[in-house]
């Protein structure tokens, strides 16, 4: 039985994904949150892309932990040198670098020749390996490139030291036939390649990525690099649970094992859909909200006998919550603390103040509280990530005619009490018309998305929008019983993290403008 390395792209490749973008204090949660799911290479972004996603990797690599910390870098020197410079406060540091090999990238993409892109190959492993001991290469549209030349390229990063040489499968377009056999080739044909790890990046275009993973493994691969709940460019990555849950579930076929906690794996699902704002489809498989609900009676009944009928695992097995009764307005804070940590969460003393608190407000307005409230609970206070410069205090809206009206209270970090009143296209527009009188920011809605976090009428209701103010993408989210009331909270979430975005553009002007001395 081998052990599968899994290598984490969601901060990199996944974060490509329309409409992913995550604050450096979300990528840095989240890449808490991977760490504690238990894979074993944490890719964090790509240095040279932006002082950003420098900074981003930056506070990741001093902070996490117990994984491997990999930064993505092109070729070229320069992007080298900045991915070993983000990394110098991680535990064990990988530089990932890559050079596209297929016809059609050299061609039109890079204009370069075969022999340069075999040069570029064999100097940047060679400058990445004097800076750490950790180097992965990657051969960009590895599926689409012609096999003579690609054993050359592979060949040259073995030699020149890469640890680890990875087969992109960039546009998914492979078959798994094809990975098969490809791998196998590669085993056979590059010297050295053997002693080194073999790893499989596929994409999702034609919803083959997590096939092609496991043919890439059943052929002598040993590290997958995946996405959680699948997110990435286009369709996406191969999703990380399906993979991990393929290896353990089949382990009796596939052989194999990973080092992936498979009870976090809900958890770590819920924070990303959280962050992102993007939910997973309900019938995607672990994660999707119906993956373990059985409709037809045929089914229920069999479950109800003996769940191993219709299921080839247990909710428990994979860390979804039940949809049973579970608090009340009554609870006490030893109940309430003891139900979070039977979902998996040790909360601090903070932290279960706050939710204790948050917990019996939402029972007064609704009758059930579910395993699924208390963790959107827990994540829209921990991630309040901003400094609160604005905050909801009333909102009272009238809808039913051709237009709806809405009148807001928001209090001010210094004390100020706002009162406005706006009108729009249905209650949701009025909210954030009415808001957007009064405040200093222009904000251009580019999606909202509604959904309830759990079943029933008194579902509490999350809400979620990505906008545009300042030129910049922001996201914003909001839960409460009253949908209305959750698109208004998104709305100040979104609001307050470009009011945190000037405080540091100003702060940034000033440091400059006392450097030019002006
Ligand atoms: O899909 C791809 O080719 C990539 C590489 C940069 C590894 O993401
Ligand atoms: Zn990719």
């Amino acid at each position: 039985m081998a052990r599968i390395t899994v290598f984490d792209t969601t901060l990199r490749d996944g974060e490509q994904s329309p409409g992913a973008t995550l604050t450096a204090m979300e990528k840095l949660r989240m890449a808490h949150e991977i760490a504690g799911l238990g894979v074993d290479v944490i890719e964090a972004g790509f240095a040279a892309s932006s002082p950003e996603d420098a900074a981003s990797i930056r506070g990741i690599a001093a902070e996490v932990r117990g994984v491997v910390i990999a930064a993505l870098a092109r070729t070229t020197p320069g992007d080298i040198e900045a991915a070993a410079e983000v990394l110098e406060g991680a535990e064990r540091g990988r530089i990932h670098t890559f050079i596209a090999t297929s016809d059609i990238h050299l061609e039109r993409k890079l204009g370069i020749s075969g022999a340069e892109c075999v040069d570029r190959a064999g100097e940047a492993v060679t400058q990445a390996r004097s800076l750490v001991d950790d180097v992965e290469f990657s051969a960009e549209d590895a599926t689409r490139t012609d096999i003579d030349f690609l054993c050359e390229v592979i060949g040259v990063a073995v030699s020149a030291g890469a640890t680890t040489i990875n087969i992109p499968d960039t546009v998914g377009y492979a078959v798994p036939a094809e990975i098969s056999k490809m791998f196998g080739t590669l085993l056979v044909r590059v010297p050295g390649l053997a002693d080194q790890v073999l790893s499989a990046h596929c994409h999702d275009d034609l919803g083959l990525a997590v096939a092609n993973s496991l043919a890439a493994i059943a052929a002598g691969a040993r590290q997958v690099e995946c996405t959680v709940n699948g997110i990435g460019e286009r369709a996406g990555n191969a999703a990380l649970e399906e993979i991990v849950m393929a290896i353990h579930v089949r382990a009796d076929e596939l052989g194999h094992e990973t080092g992936v906690k498979t009870e976090r794996l809900y958890r770590t699902s819920r924070l990303l859909a959280h962050l992102t704002g993007i939910e997973p489809q309900p019938n995607k498989a672990i994660v999707g909200r119906n993956a373990f609900a059985h409709e037809a009676g045929i089914h229920q009944h069999g479950v109800l006998s003996d769940p191993r009928t219709y299921e080839i695992m247990t909710p428990e097995l994979v860390g979804a919550p039940g949809t049973e009764l579970v608090l009340g307005k009554h609870s006490g804070r030893h109940g309430i603390e003891a139900r979070y940590e039977a979902l998996g969460y040790t909360l601090t003393r903070e932290d279960l103040d706050r939710v204790t608190e948050d917990l019996k407000a939402l029972a007064e307005r609704k009758k059930t509280v579910l395993d699924e409230d208390l963790i959107s609970i827990l994540h829209h206070g921990v991630m309040e990530d901003v400094r609160e410069a604005f905050r909801l205090t009333s909102l009272d809206v009238h809808c039913g005619g051709d237009v709806s009206h809405a009148s807001v209270v928001i209090e001010t970090d210094n004390d100020l009490r706002l009162e406005a009143s706006g009108s729009g296209d249905g209650p949701i527009m009025a909210a954030f018309a009415a808001m957007e009188s009064v405040l200093d920011f222009r904000v251009v809605l580019d999606d909202l998305t509604v959904r309830s976090a759990t079943p029933g009428r008194d579902a509490l209701g999350e809400v979620s929008i990505h906008a545009r103010v300042d030129a910049h993408t922001f996201t914003g989210r909001g839960a409460h019983t009253d949908v209305v009331h959750a698109a208004a909270q998104a709305y100040l979430h979104a609001v307050n993290k470009a009011a945190a975005a000037r405080v540091l553009e100003e702060a940034h002007l000033e440091s400059t403008a006392d450097q030019w001395g002006v």
